[in-house]
């Protein structure tokens, strides 16, 4: 069950409004005033029932516990949520306030170091770093959107700094940005170097790389694990390129923050990067929900193949993604690049020559296979059976019958067995294979996620889901929503969503917006395969689906005043009510009638 679904279930609407509004009993409802704007008569209606307030006069408008606090209170649905939550005593984050509290403190002094490296580097001071990209070819745009900065000489310009600033330095300490060395002394962990911030999926500075700029080594530095910042688990720019990546449904992993920046600056913004890791199984998840498809593009050298070869190795079971309880993979290319050259290279040589690098990238079998002669000895029997260890486990478990003939038989090929000495040997690895695969109704999420199978959680919406699905996929289908409503959307979540949507208009800044507590139900929309199937077909469907909430609202509404009236046979109605009536009755007739029209496609 979701934070928000716990707390509906623990507080009653009635007693929620009734403190802030005296509500007056009507029958089966509740009545008062209305808070949000001035009338004599009571047209505002609070019904125990449905759990839901309404307006029946000027405002209009109406919804649940939520919208109530957001609009009495003045406050965004995250602060609206933290206070009913107080209320219901529901904990709303796993994690303690302090701990929560601790992070964005971390986060903002990672962002005033960021933001004064990058000051450094406009100064005389950083003269000779913003030469180097200049000479580099980072132009003054790639600066400012990656927020690229110098870190000064000397061991305690940063401390310096913060500490004019008030600026918590025990959480300078914390962020990595500070240590203390032999002495005890506390000072910079960066001087002068060329200052990367890596940001987190949602824009927020985690943490630094940090390049020398005199040859030096190491050639990198990056802070350590902090509590807001872990390496393994960050791809560098997944804030910058998750858009494009939903976009191509591709999403192209290099090794270094240059690489990424170059392929930004030529305008391929799909690129992220590993930071030199061999890809971990966490990286490979913050992908898998936007890309069906995933390029690794992997150097020549063979040392560094083999390191990413073996952690791929392990983590290939994440390139499975579940949704909606079926199973989907998500196909991984491996892309090889020219002996000697980086990404950064290739790209500022020939933007031509790069697509053409990432376009030609093959299936990560057709890769695999053949890379196994080189790194097992394939003429003794022990070489043979490591290699069918390392792959038969991702043969058996393909989706697709077809694909897992064709490698079973390459395999096969390539050890120089014959399919039933192959066959033979999975006998011995069934049954651990089997293991590994969880069974179809069992959840496949990473072990750290907290959250529940969506399944779960029952009460879904699914035509809310489906316009939800669609506009977070294509963002330009904004067009079609016309003059509907979030009032048209029944589940908090989804309702919330998209007003955020309506207001944002891009799922950048949507994400940057975004309130932890509907971060799970974000990532699993963007997940979603109920969207429309194609992108032609969808402006359609999306209508149809709007047209369709949008008469159940009105039906809702009809039904909530006949209700709130329970009027004595002959009574006069007030005139804001039948007004209201009226305005239901034609906008209701008028979607019937789109309905109609539209009929003979479906
Ligand atoms: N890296 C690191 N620490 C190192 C070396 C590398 O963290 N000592 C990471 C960095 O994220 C770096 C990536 O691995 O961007 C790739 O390393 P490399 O190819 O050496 O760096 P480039 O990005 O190519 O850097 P440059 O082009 O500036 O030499
Ligand atoms: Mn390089």
């Amino acid at each position: 069950m979701s934070v928000v679904d716990d707390i509906r279930d623990k507080l009653d609407i009635v007693e929620v409004i009734s403190g802030h509004v005296p509500l007056r009993k009507a029958g089966r409802n509740f009545k008062a005033r209305c808070p949000f704007h001035t009338e004599k008569t009571p047209s505002f209606t609070v019904s125990p029932e449905r759990q839901t307030w309404r307006c029946f006069g000027a405002c209009a408008t109406g919804g649940d516990i939520f919208n109530f606090v957001m609009r009495k209170d003045n406050v965004e649905f995250g602060e609206a949520l933290r206070r009913l939550a107080d209320t219901a005593g529901v904990e709303v984050s796993t994690r303690p306030k302090e701990q929560v509290d601790r992070d964005e403190a971390l986060f903002r002094v990672n962002q005033e170091a960021a933001r004064y490296f990058n000051e450094m580097l406009k100064s005389p001071e950083g003269r000779a770093a913003l030469k180097y990209l200049n000479d580099r070819g980072i132009d003054e745009k790639a600066i400012e959107e990656f927020q690229l900065g110098y870190s000064p000489r000397g061991r305690d310009r940063l401390r310096t700094h913060l500490a004019t600033l008030d600026a918590n330095l025990g959480h300078a300490a914390e962020a990595g940005l500070l240590r203390s060395d032999d002495e005890g002394n506390v000072r910079d962990f960066f001087f002068g170097r060329l200052m990367v911030p890596i940001l987190d999926r949602r824009g927020r500075v985690a943490g630094f790389g940090g390049r020398s700029l005199d040859g030096s080594n190491p050639k990198y530095i990056n802070t350590a694990a902090t509590p807001i910042f872990d390496k393994q688990a960050t791809l560098y720019a997944l804030d910058k390129a998750a858009s494009a990546i939903r976009e191509h449904e591709t999403a192209v992993i290099v090794e270094g923050y240059m690489d990424v920046i170059a392929a930004h600056q030529n305008e391929r913004k799909n690129v992220v990067a590993s930071m030199g890791t061999a890809l971990t199984e966490r990286q490979v998840y913050l992908v898998r929900s936007l890309a069906k498809t995933v390029v690794l593009a992997l150097d020549a050298d063979a040392a560094g193949q083999e390191a990413t070869l073996r952690s791929l190795e392990a983590s290939w079971r994440a390139m499975e993604r579940r949704r909606f309880g079926q199973r989907e993979e998500v196909a991984l290319r491996i892309a090889v690049l020219p002996e000697g050259s980086d990404p950064d290279d290739i790209i500022r040589e020939s933007v031509e020559a790069w697509d053409e690098i990432v376009k030609s990238a093959v299936p990560y079998m057709d890769f695999v296979i053949p890379a196994m002669a080189r790194r097992h000895d394939l003429s003794t029997p022990q070489g043979k059976g490591r290699a069918a260890e390392a792959l038969m486990p991702i043969i058996v478990s393909m989706g697709n019958a077809f694909e897992q003939d064709r490698y079973f038989g390459q395999l096969a090929d390539s050890l120089g067995v014959t399919r039933e000495q192959l066959q033979a040997s999975i006998g011995k690895l069934r049954p651990a294979t089997r293991e590994r695969r969880p069974a179809s109704a069992q959840s496949n999420a990473p072990p750290s996620s907290t959250t529940v199978s969506p399944l779960a959680s029952g009460e879904r919406e699914p035509l809310e889901e489906f316009v939800l699905a669609a506009l977070l996929h294509w963002p330009e289908l904004i067009e079609v929503v016309g003059d509907h409503t979030p009032d048209e959307f029944n589940r908090t979540e989804n309702r919330e969503l998209f007003t955020l949507l309506l207001a944002t208009g891009t799922i950048d800044e949507l994400q940057r917006r975004l309130d932890e507590s509907l971060l799970d139900h974000f990532t699993r929309l963007t997940e979603s395969d109920i969207k429309p199937t194609t992108r032609q077909s969808a402006p359609k469907a999306v209508e149809h689906a709007l047209t369709r909430l949008q008469q159940r609202y009105l039906r809702d509404r009809q039904a909530e005043i006949v209700e709130s009236l329970e009027l004595e046979p002959g009574a006069q109605l007030p005139q804001e009510v039948k007004d209201s009536i009226t305005s239901v009755n034609s906008k209701l007739k008028e979607s019937y009638l789109v309905g109609v029209r539209e009929k003979p496609h479906r």
